[in-house]
């Protein structure tokens, strides 16, 4: 029964919030202000994305077939790689964007599955796909498909579960559309691979989403736990096996560590001087977001109650952060960035993250929606307070246009439009999306025409027109246990190269865990890599070298080490390799050394060496 007194009294609410959230000299537009520019932009960044994928697309030639370049930025920074992560969300919204009906996107998902198939099976510094799928904790790749050697935060376990969970999101429409033998033969194999990784290796530590901090990243946990949980299921429906899977519950498990009682630690495991407060929370919850789930599911949806106090304390810090949000105050949407204590780039909002914001709370609204009620508790009350002051912790279940469920709903959701309007604000007038924006002018800066940046756009405004992936099944996900394992977990892995997708038919040749250490005294900014006869440390070619790291040099020890695979039984000759700061000429060992790999089955050698031979100088660029 509607009485049309209550209208007006919305319309009146409506009027205090769009007050709220747009002071006249800010500039920001209001609700349906936005809607056609927030279609327009859509569209411009649906185009923007699929300009960055090759082989056709227009801003990025010389990229092979179905990969995902991160940006088209050549220099400062250099972008022009294609990211497993980066390609992974790309084709999850593409795929998407194919399921709600956009059937010309086939053939880049087509095309992404070669790709991917074939990238599983390259060696690279991250160790090979033989025996034992190391070679998948690689975070990036050439333009065409090949390895990048340079040193890098690797590796980053965050790609194999996102890859699976794009691949398994189209496995299931196949299965729903007749083509169950394709999910089964053609792609589960590449998804298998994926999990195996997921199952064997979730439980040690890697580098996060931003590529910095080495521990246990709660968006790449988020997600490994979405992969292996769905992946049980699809195995189910495909009646086979999959590898790793069990460990779903014990990643479960360890999810719920990520929480301090006050906010989540994003990254954990760490030793950092940082809060822990991170956008990383916000994309872990939007990427593993299912509109089936119930609020208090251990997969910490967007409507969960610690990841609604998360976000207030998260959003609360870039209010100080940032002088462009100065002046907007609480309850009205602001610039967001990585984490308060970011340097890149001079350390700035980015629009993938201003987005991701409303899509967490369109995410939310979606879900009290349908489920028909809202809990407030202690942990979320301080979230909607800012949003509707008279909130009271209790249950709120729906009801008519005034009742206090829908009043809530339309405050969260006007929440969620001020963040819209504040990356819109930000957008330059031809829709480009850079990586982030100026902290204090708002200018577009950092890598131009980032594909995140575009996919993360096009998600956000299918979230605000009501538009939600078809549930993954949390509700299924086994229920973790009440107190985790403190042994290491992991279940070893089954890697086979998918040939029928178009993988190479790589076969082992029985590798053995080799740990180079030197003592080398560098300068800050001069690296050391190791080359030899072997192909996987570079067979003497110096672009190939393997790049050693630095994580334990000290003041009493100048150690650079790197762990690799080598083959069983070769004799190898190696030296180290000094690379200086401003491209002046390699430095070379004055010496060839030899190793003979153990046989296979053997245990793994360490060989502890000393340099000999010229030490660098820093060059003056
Ligand atoms: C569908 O995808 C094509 C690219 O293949 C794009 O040009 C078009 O705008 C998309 N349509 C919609 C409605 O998003
Ligand atoms: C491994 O899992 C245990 C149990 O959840 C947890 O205590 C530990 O921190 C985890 N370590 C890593 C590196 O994931
Ligand atoms: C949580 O917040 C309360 C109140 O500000 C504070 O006393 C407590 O130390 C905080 N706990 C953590 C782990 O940050
Ligand atoms: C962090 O530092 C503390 C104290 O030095 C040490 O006990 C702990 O093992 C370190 N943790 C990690 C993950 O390095
Ligand atoms: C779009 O505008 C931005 C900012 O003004 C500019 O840097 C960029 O080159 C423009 N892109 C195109 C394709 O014109
Ligand atoms: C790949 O090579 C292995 C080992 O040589 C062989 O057993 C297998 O049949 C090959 N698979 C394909 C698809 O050719
Ligand atoms: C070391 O081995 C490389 C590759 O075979 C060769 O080019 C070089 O001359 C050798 N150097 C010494 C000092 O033996
Ligand atoms: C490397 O340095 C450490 C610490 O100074 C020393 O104990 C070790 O013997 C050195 N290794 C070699 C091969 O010289």
């Amino acid at each position: 029964m509607q009485f049309h007194f209550y209208p007006i009294a919305v319309a009146i609410v409506s009027l205090l919030f769009s007050q709220a959230i747009a002071p006249p000299s800010s500039g920001i537009k209001s609700r349906t202000a936005i809607d056609d520019s927030v279609s327009k932009q859509a569209a411009i960044s649906l185009q923007g994305a699929l300009n960055n994928i090759g082989p056709d697309g227009s801003e990025v030639p010389g990229a092979g077939a179905g990969f995902v370049v991160a940006s088209p930025s050549k220099v400062d920074p250099p972008y022009f790689y294609t990211w497993t992560r980066d390609s992974a969300l790309t084709l999850k919204m593409i795929i998407d964007e194919f399921i709600f009906g956009n059937t010309s996107l086939q053939s880049y998902i087509e095309d992404y599955i070669h790709a991917q198939a074939v990238l599983q099976t390259v060696s690279n510094p991250s160790g090979t796909f033989l025996p034992a799928g190391l070679g998948m904790g690689e975070p990036k790749y050439q333009v065409d498909g090949t390895r990048f050697n340079g040193a890098w935060g690797r590796p980053q376990r965050d790609g194999p579960a996102l890859r699976a969970i794009a691949l398994i999101t189209y496995s299931n429409w196949l299965i729903e559309n007749g083509q169950p033998s394709k999910a089964k033969d053609i792609i589960w194999p590449i998804i298998a691979n994926d999990l195996s990784y997921v199952g064997q290796y979730w439980n040690q530590t890697g580098f996060d989403l931003w590529e910095e901090t080495q521990g246990s990243s709660f968006f790449t946990v988020q997600n490994q736990h979405r992969a292996l949980a769905q992946g049980t299921q699809l195995a189910e429906d495909l009646r086979v096996t999959c590898t790793g899977c069990v460990q779903a519950p014990e990643v479960l498990c360890f999810l719920q560590s990520f929480w301090n009682g006050n906010f989540t630690v994003s990254n954990i495991n760490v030793n950092n001087s940082r809060t822990g407060l991170d956008g990383n929370s916000i994309l872990g919850s939007i990427s593993t977001f299912d509109i089936d789930a119930y609020c208090d599911s251990p997969t910490l949806q967007p409507c969960h109650s610690t990841s609604l106090a998360n976000f207030k304390v998260l959003i609360d810090t870039f209010r100080e952060t940032y002088s462009i949000n100065s002046g907007i105050p609480v309850g009205s949407g602001v610039a967001v960035g990585r984490y308060a204590e970011d340097v890149y780039q001079g350390g700035n909002p980015w629009y993938l993250i201003t987005t991701a914001a409303a899509e967490f709370l369109y995410d939310a609204v979606a879900q009290w929606k349908a489920r028909h009620n809202l809990f407030v508790d202690e942990t979320s009350l301080a979230f909607f307070k800012d949003l509707y002051p008279a909130v009271q912790v209790r249950q709120y279940n729906s009801g008519n246009a005034h009742s206090p469920f829908v009043e809530i709903m339309n405050a969260v959701t006007a929440y969620a439009d001020s963040f819209v309007a504040v990356a819109e604000k930000y957008i330059p007038a031809n829709g480009s999306l850079a990586e982030q924006f100026n902290r204090d002018t708002g200018a577009p800066l950092s890598a131009i025409d980032l594909t995140w940046s575009y996919a993360a756009f096009v998600t956000m405004s299918q979230r605000r027109s009501g538009r939600f992936p078809r549930s993954w099944g949390s509700r299924n996900a086994i229920t973790p246990p009440a107190t985790c394992p403190t042994s290491s977990l992991s279940t070893k892995g089954i890697y086979v190269p998918a040939t029928a997708a178009g993988a190479p038919n790589v076969t082992s040749s029985c590798q053995v865990n080799v740990v180079f250490n030197v003592n080398a005294s560098t300068y800050f900014g001069e690296n050391l890599y190791v080359i030899g006869s072997a192909e996987d440390i570079g067979a003497w070619d110096v672009e190939n070298a393997l790049p050693m790291g630095a994580g334990g040099y000290t003041s009493d020890r100048p150690l650079w080490s790197v762990s690799t695979y080598l083959d069983a039984g070769e004799t190898v000759s190696y030296k180290y390799v000094r690379q200086e700061n401003c491209n002046q000429a390699w430095l070379y060992e004055t010496r060839n050394r030899t190793l003979t790999v153990p046989a296979c089955g053997g245990d793994a050698i360490m060989q502890e060496d000393a340099w000999v031979g010229p030490g660098g100088a820093a060059g003056t660029c």
